[in-house]
């Protein structure tokens, strides 16, 4: 059977790493997901470090008038933030599972479903705040060449809402990230930063399905009711998911805040970037070159956001239904076979 949406009434306070009530105002009236309309605009997600100044202007308008929203407010910036540490830091428990067995929407079948919904939401929200029903999220363009440093516009200016102070102060633009990164870093080249990363693109995305005839090897292993959380990471989330996360974080915080730790994550407005290309390598993935599963357990999986109940994982496969798709920037790793 599947994992269901959890009941928001039994939400816990975590405590793993760290103390910190991630539960969401539970008085909401919750609606059933429904697609957006068909005659609804499309959003294009853009490269982040190819917008322009009026695209940053309004993104960080948003942001801003998030985190100005009144602290208990569903779509209040920390709020939102919550909802990822909800989710991973064991806030939820399955529904009707006996024994007490908490819901992890990471190192499982879930990772991208979960993702892609979650950063619907995040950014449909966005959208209302400045009444701007075009608008959508950046990626962060970290398989290509020109995206590999952190895009600029979250490092500098400092005022703006979308800049973290938590994060590696050494790994600033114009430093290239290191997309296998173990938390040492290397003094390489940049060209053989970049071929490194294009080699591991190229590793994490097609040679899995080279090597596998079932989608697991790529979107990770089977995660059902009553099934202990963590049975197995795909490919992309360990390397670059995991990677990119803790690169970005700051080392010399307790637990690597904000990306480097499940609860922070989402409180580093970088973290929607980087999980819209994480997003965008799923959907490449799926139309190129893997399947996707037809498992029913993995299909009606079932999740809750602001606010909509019961987003199944089998309305989420088709991103032109949710009506966004990426802008078409070159994928050089397609042919990096190492
Ligand atoms: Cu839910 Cu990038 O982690």
């Amino acid at each position: 059977l599947p994992i269901q949406a959890p009941d928001l009434s039994s939400c816990r306070q975590t405590t793993d790493p760290t103390n910190v009530n991630c539960c969401p105002p539970s008085n909401q009236t919750i609606r059933p997901f429904q697609l957006p309309p068909a005659s609804s605009p499309m959003r294009v997600r853009p490269a982040a470090h190819l917008v322009d100044a009026a695209y940053i202007t309004r993104y960080t308008r948003a942001v801003q008038l998030m985190k100005q929203l009144p602290a208990n407010d569903p779509r209040n910036f920390t709020q939102q933030a919550n909802v990822h540490c909800a989710y991973c830091n064991a806030a939820y428990d399955q529904v009707g599972i006996t024994p007490r067995t908490e819901i992890q929407v990471h190192s499982s079948w879930l990772f991208f479903p979960w993702h892609r919904l979650y950063l619907y939401f995040y950014e449909r929200i966005l959208a209302n705040l400045i009444g701007d029903p075009t608008f959508a999220l950046p990626f962060w363009n970290w398989d290509a060449p020109n995206g590999m440093a952190m895009p600029s516009m979250y490092a500098t200016p400092t005022t703006s809402s979308i800049y973290d102070r938590l994060r590696n102060a050494r790994h600033q633009p114009p430093k290239l990230v290191n997309l296998n990164f173990n938390g040492t870093d290397l003094n390489i080249p940049d060209a053989q930063q970049i071929q490194n990363n294009l080699n591991t693109m190229y590793r994490q995305v097609v040679s899995s399905v080279v090597q596998s005839t079932t989608p697991q090897l790529f979107l990770g292993m089977p995660y059902r009711a009553g099934s202990r959380p963590n049975p197995g990471a795909g490919t992309l989330e360990g390397v670059p998911h995991n990677t990119v996360h803790v690169w970005t974080g700051d080392p010399t915080s307790r637990f690597q805040e904000n990306m480097g730790n499940f609860y922070s994550a989402g409180r580093d407005p970088i973290f929607f970037a980087h999980h819209s290309n994480v997003d965008r390598m799923w959907s490449i993935w799926s139309d190129r070159f893997g399947r996707n599963f037809t498992d029913p357990d993995w299909l009606n999986s079932s999740f809750l956001f602001y606010d909509e109940n019961r987003n199944l994982v089998r309305d989420a496969l088709n991103i032109s239904q949710l009506r966004y798709s990426y802008q078409n920037v070159d994928t050089p790793w397609v042919n990096a076979r190492p």
